[in-house]
């Protein structure tokens, strides 16, 4: 994304945040699709140019539309859906079903059918029971599934415990306990209906260390060779998830994507070398990195309360609702006045949601010129988990969505409107009027 400061504003690849806010009403998210591809490049040249038979599968969750699947697709990406809904608008987007990974702790039997039916390329299975739904759907409609385990490395993370998943007491994946896994992988590479390619783990989010992701490795390569020993059976595919982190501020570290990649394939790669076997496929699912710097929301400021000695909050038109991060995780966020952007930052101002809940803070104690009704605060690094997390407490609207690419500015998601927030509620009968 290039930003710039012109004539007092800031420009988000060209184009003028001020007048986007004008144009499309606050809050809004704004993408650069060009940081999008970038991201999906960098990607490309730090891992699946330089290793052979490999994948990248965007983890939806991050942030999933129609135009957003395009791009991904665009790109050479495949990708990881954990739900119907996820799944559905990948079709809707037209998604190639062989590059579809369908990931999840509780997938229902509609899901598991509708994904079966589709084709898609991977279901990663996260526990034993769904192992008996999707043989019970294959041997019903004749068809074959392509599995993978999803198994729980119980390795410790250096994140917010709320988005730590790798550890031993998870509701995600298998536990590395011989009489839970070893029936389990018996019966995946028995079952005519499935098609087994190996295994899955995925330690955490927003890492900014690689030691995770070599732990869970090791882990996984032990197991590797323990299905190898019992069953002579090497697996065809090791999905090492994603996890990989962003600049939110200037105290987060980013790191590329080489520092988490070269020595966890250096390992994998070793320990093929010394069983004299070719490497599986090894494939990552990054959610975040693809998309959190790219985005950008811009809220317009309503009501300013100065509290003698202690400080300033100034409220915006959304907050928690298109931004739950700070609430739910203590993220911290930076941002600036879009249209003040050359001025002097001379007060420390609070940027406050408008949701009827304390936690709704965005910004604590900010520098930032002195602010206005009226001004446009645009927040940096909003592109993950901001839409894609929004909702409509209090009633409050779901933002638009735009695009920006070389110059031009368009609709990705219109506005929620009122009538649609209440299309789906009924009034029963017996409480009519
Ligand atoms: N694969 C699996 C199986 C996952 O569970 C996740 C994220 C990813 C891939 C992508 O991880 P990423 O590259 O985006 O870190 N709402 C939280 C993040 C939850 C992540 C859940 N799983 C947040 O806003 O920080």
């Amino acid at each position: 994304m290039t930003k710039e400061i012109k004539e007092n504003h800031l420009f988000i690849d060209g184009v003028d945040t001020v007048s986007l806010a004008q144009k499309f009403g606050t809050p809004l998210y704004v993408y650069s699709v060009s940081e999008i591809r970038e991201e999906c490049r960098k990607i490309h040249a730090a891992f699946l140019d330089r290793y052979p038979h490999t994948r990248a599968a965007y983890a939806a969750k991050a942030f999933c539309t129609t135009a957003m699947l395009r791009i991904i697709e665009a790109e050479g990406l495949s990708l990881d859906v954990v739900s119907g809904g996820e799944l559905y608008t990948a079709i809707q987007a037209g998604f190639t079903a062989e590059h579809i990974e369908f990931n999840g702790n509780n997938k229902s039997i509609e899901e598991l059918t509708e994904a079966i039916d589709y084709g898609v390329g991977r279901i990663i299975v996260d526990g034993i029971q769904e192992i008996g739904l999707i043989r019970a759907i294959c041997q019903e409609t004749n068809q074959v599934a392509k599995i993978m385990l999803r198994i729980t490395p119980e390795v410790s993370v250096q994140t917010h415990q709320f988005i730590s998943t790798g550890q031993k007491d998870s509701k995600f994946g298998i536990p590395l306990d011989e009489e839970i896994l070893f029936p389990l992988i018996a019966e995946v590479i028995e079952a005519p209906e499935l098609d087994f390619y190996g295994l899955h783990f995925h330690v955490g989010s927003q890492l900014s260390d690689n030691q995770s992701h070599l732990s869970a490795t090791d882990a996984a390569l032990q197991l590797v060779q323990q299905i190898y020993e019992r069953f002579s059976y090497w697996i065809k595919e090791l999905n090492v998830g994603g996890g990989f982190g962003v600049r939110y501020t200037d105290t987060d570290v980013r790191q590329p994507y080489q520092f988490f990649l070269d020595p966890v394939m250096q390992k994998i790669n070793d320990f093929y070398q010394q069983h004299d076997q070719e490497r599986p496929t090894i494939v990552i699912e990054p959610g975040r990195s693809i998309v959190a710097e790219a985005g950008i929301s811009l809220h317009t400021i309503g009501s300013i309360k100065t509290l003698p000695g202690i400080r300033t909050y100034a409220s915006i038109d959304g907050g928690m609702t298109d931004n739950i991060r700070p609430g739910l995780y203590q993220a911290s966020y930076t941002g600036i006045l879009a249209n003040r952007a050359s001025e002097a930052a001379t007060e420390t101002i609070t940027i406050s949601g408008k949701a009827c809940e304390s936690t709704d803070i965005l910004v604590k104690d900010l520098a930032l010129p002195p602010v206005e009704t009226g001004d446009i605060f645009a927040t940096f690094a909003t592109g993950a988990y901001g839409y894609s997390m929004a909702s409509n407490y209090n009633n409050l609207q779901i933002p638009a969505v735009v695009f920006v690419e070389d110059g031009q500015a368009e609709l990705a998601v219109k506005r929620q409107t009122y009538q649609q927030m209440i299309q789906n509620e009924v009034i029963p009968s017996f409480l009519a009027k």
